[in-house]
This record gives structure tokens, C-alpha cells and sequence, in this order.
């Protein structure tokens, strides 16, 4: 799902700096760059390092999955250009993020108003995380969960689901999809009465749908969801 902004982004870069999944996903592209590979974690040390190679006048891709600038490395480049000015040129080169690839791979979830919530309180307070999750309940959004499990935070994703379980009716589409784009990509449908954290992990996106949300099953025997836009008034009334 690599954009062509993306591509070329990466082809004219002289150096790429990321974490080694994310090399290894863009080799398809790779020519003559240098590479500097990192460990997962260790983000600001990361951007600190491509932007000491573009201080020395490379041209540096700072290479993120999905949009670099939805829980990823763009903020993180403002946050210390902000604090340390300096005279690098920064693009942020738009991609499309696991909350996109995930409606799109299971219908058309995202066609009515929704948000997304990060469920990682490593950077964030878990009353920061609960406060958004009962507005988003309770404004009826479509609710993308990104970082909904990881192997040392197991239960964010229960508690998430008991704030909801009040606001949408037992019978409303989960999406499921991890490793979207890749080649072991998984994409299930799920009521949410039937949910199941443990078929979650840290390469997963959940979507919660609104109270509109339908799922619907197609001649091909999958199971489609989708939020309706509200067309169906516009049809009564002609
Ligand atoms: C730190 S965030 C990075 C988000 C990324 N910048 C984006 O725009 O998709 C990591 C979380 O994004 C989601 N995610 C990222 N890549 C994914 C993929 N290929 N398939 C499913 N979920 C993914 C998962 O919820 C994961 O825990």
C-alpha cells in the first residue's frame, strides 16, 4: 500500500534511518543508501540521529509504516526541531495509515464520522485514554484502536470494550486486521458481543463500529461492514 509520493520519496533519499521491519518492507526500493537500522523503541534517538545527518546535508528518509505522521515520527521531528531550531528542510510525505487500510479491506467502515484512539498509556495517562474513550462512546463515533495490545500490556483493550459495551448494541461490526499489506494479512469481522481480545496483538487494528454500522454477508460468502451516510433519508423523501 506504499503511495508513489512514498516510493519516490525514498528513491531520491541518499540515507534512510528506521526501524528494521520498516527497512526491510522498502527494499524493494533500495539503491545505493546507506542504511542505519534501529531497534524498536529508542524513538527519540532515532530522529535525533536523521537529523544530524541532514544537518550534514543528506538527504534523509526517516522512514515510518502507514502515515508518518499518525502515532509515528513526524510529531516527534516538530517536537525537537521546535526545541533545538536548526535549518533542515522537513517533508512529511503522507502514507495511508492502518485505520484507512483496515476499513477499506473490510468494506467501508469509515464512511460516517469516526476517530482514533492510541491504547498504549506508555506516553499517554490511562485518564487521558478512559476520558477519550467515553466521549468517543458516547459521540457515537466509528472507533479506530490503534496499539490495542502488546505482550507486557494485556488488558487496556478489555477495558476499552467494557466502556462501549453501554453505547453500541451487542450485534455491531469489529473489524479485526493485522498485518494489513503484508503477506500474512488477516482480516476478520466479528460482532461485538463475540469479541475476543486474545485474537489481537501489537500488528493489529481494531475498529469499533457506531450504533449505524452494519455488517452484511455477499455472494462470495465473506462479511462485509460498512457505516451508512445517510443517503436512506435522502431516499424516503424522493
Ligand atoms: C505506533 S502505531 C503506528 C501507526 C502507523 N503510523 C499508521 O499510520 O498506521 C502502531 C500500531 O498501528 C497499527 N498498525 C500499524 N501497522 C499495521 C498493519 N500493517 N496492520 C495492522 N495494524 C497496523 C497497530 O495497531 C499497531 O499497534
Amino acid at each position: 500500500l506504499r503511495n508513489p509520493a512514498c516510493t519516490q520519496a525514498l528513491s531520491a533519499a541518499t540515507d534512510w534511518v528506521g526501524y528494521d521491519l520498516y527497512l526491510d518492507l522498502a527494499s524493494d526500493v533500495k539503491q545505493a543508501q546507506t542504511e542505519y537500522r534501529f531497534p524498536l523503541g529508542g524513538e527519540e534517538a532515532r530522529v535525533r540521529y536523521a537529523i544530524e545527518l541532514a544537518k550534514q546535508g543528506k538527504n534523509v528518509a526517516l522512514v515510518c509504516s502507514g502515515d508518518a505522521g499518525i502515532y509515528a515520527m513526524a510529531a516527534l521531528v516538530y517536537e525537537i526541531i521546535d526545541l533545538e531550531p536548526n535549518r533542515i528542510m522537513v517533508e512529511v510525505v503522507p502514507g495511508i495509515s492502518a485505520f484507512q487500510a483496515a476499513a477499506a479491506k473490510a468494506g467501508a467502515m469509515i464512511g460516517h464520522d469516526f476517530c482514533c484512539i492510541s491504547l498504549s498509556d506508555l506516553l499517554t495517562p490511562w485518564a487521558v485514554i478512559e476520558k477519550r474513550l467515553h466521549a468517543a462512546a458516547e459521540g457515537d463515533f466509528v472507533i479506530a484502536f490503534y496499539n490495542p495490545r502488546s505482550l507486557k500490556r494485556r488488558d487496556q483493550l478489555e477495558r476499552a470494550f467494557a466502556i462501549l459495551n453501554n453505547h453500541r448494541p451487542p450485534d455491531t461490526p469489529v473489524i479485526i486486521a493485522s498485518n494489513l499489506g503484508r503477506p500474512t494479512e488477516a482480516v476478520k469481522i466479528v460482532k461485538f458481543s463475540d469479541f475476543n481480545p486474545d485474537d489481537v496483538d501489537m500488528l493489529t487494528l481494531v475498529m469499533v463500529g457506531s450504533s449505524q454500522s452494519r455488517a452484511m454477508q455477499r455472494g462470495d460468502g465473506k462479511t462485509y461492514a460498512y457505516t451508512p451516510r445517510g443517503y436512506a433519508k435522502k431516499r424516503e423523501m424522493q
